[in-house]
């Protein structure tokens, strides 16, 4: 049983739950945290019951940095965090022109300012600690501009890059800093009818988010500083000039777009914010 917790952002579903399982099947204390109305009290109360470790969750808007912020004060004045799994993320596919001011400053807000202030705030606390880990959920998107995408994968090539920095700021503390960039996962059934959209390809490397996060978990604890879970699609995309990959990413979202409009990952769960 570890006297410390783990945060995890994003897990009443999708890989963020996923993560918060695999930390309680191996005895983690847990705070979970994710939009209110997700029954992550239940899914608290399960990991307890299954596992027979502490949890706690927090049901708040982390797209509001006031938000953010009160989440911070409190897990600093109640717990000691030696884990924090900066998962929480949201995207989308949708012309940019007709996409909303609401749908833009979401991603950034949650994807950008949500991760960096988080992790700077829980700092000083996960100091305290013999050993501490930060995993930041970044994509593969962080690779590639992409069409009709455009403000997701800008996001997520700023959780890479930050990542990558932080590691190389704490690498001599008691920190470990690691990044990893998955591919589609069928999550949940948004971004599953999306996956089945995009093609073969995108079909045939979907992830299970559970396997996804065991893998991450012992990559964190081997000190892997980038987590690649799909190797055929990094190094295509590394490989790829832009002048190619560009078109043909925008090409297979595009697909999308006669189906769906102005779809992201959470819109089916959004609700304004709240303390
Ligand atoms: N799925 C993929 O194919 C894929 C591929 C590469 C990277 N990723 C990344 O992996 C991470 C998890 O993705 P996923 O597919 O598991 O997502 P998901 O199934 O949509 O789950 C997202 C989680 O984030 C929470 N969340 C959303 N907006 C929030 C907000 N404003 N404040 C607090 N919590 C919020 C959701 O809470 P509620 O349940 O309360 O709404 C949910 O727990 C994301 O960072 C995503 O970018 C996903």
């Amino acid at each position: 049983m570890h006297p410390t917790y783990a945060v995890v952002t994003g897990a009443s579903q999708g890989l963020g739950k996923a993560f918060a399982t695999a930390l309680a099947k191996q005895g983690y204390a847990l705070i979970l945290v994710s939009l209110p109305g997700q029954h992550l009290g239940e899914l608290s109360d399960q990991l307890a019951f299954d596992y027979n470790v502490k949890t706690h969750f927090f049901e708040t808007d982390l797209s509001c940095r006031e938000n953010v912020l009160e989440l911070a004060r409190q897990v600093n004045a109640q717990f000691e965090v030696s884990m924090l799994i900066n998962n929480a993320g949201v995207g989308g596919t949708v012309r940019f022109d007709e996409a909303s001011a609401e749908y833009v400053d979401r991603i950034i807000q949650l994807n950008v300012m949500a991760t960096s202030l988080l992790t700077h705030q829980l700092l000083t606390n996960m100091r305290r600690q013999e050993k501490a880990y930060i995993l930041n959920v970044s994509s593969l998107a962080a690779f590639s501009p992409i069409g009709y995408k455009t403000v997701y994968p800008a996001s997520k090539a700023f959780v890479h890059s930050f990542s990558r920095g932080l590691y190389q700021e704490l690498k001599d503390s008691n920190i470990f800093v690691s990044v990893v960039n998955p591919g589609p996962m069928k999550t949940n059934p948004d971004v599953t009818r999306r996956i089945e959209q995009q093609g073969f390809f995108a079909r045939l490397t979907a992830l299970d988010p559970a396997t996804v996060a065991t893998y991450c978990l012992r990559k964190l604890r081997k000190r892997d500083t980038v987590i690649i879970v799909n190797r055929g699609s990094w190094l295509l995309l590394k490989l790829l000039p832009i002048w190619i990959k560009l078109p043909m990413l925008t090409n297979s979202i595009k697909k999308e777009l006669n189906i769906s409009h102005e779809k992201s990952f959470s819109d089916r769960h959004y609700r304004p914010a709240r303390q």
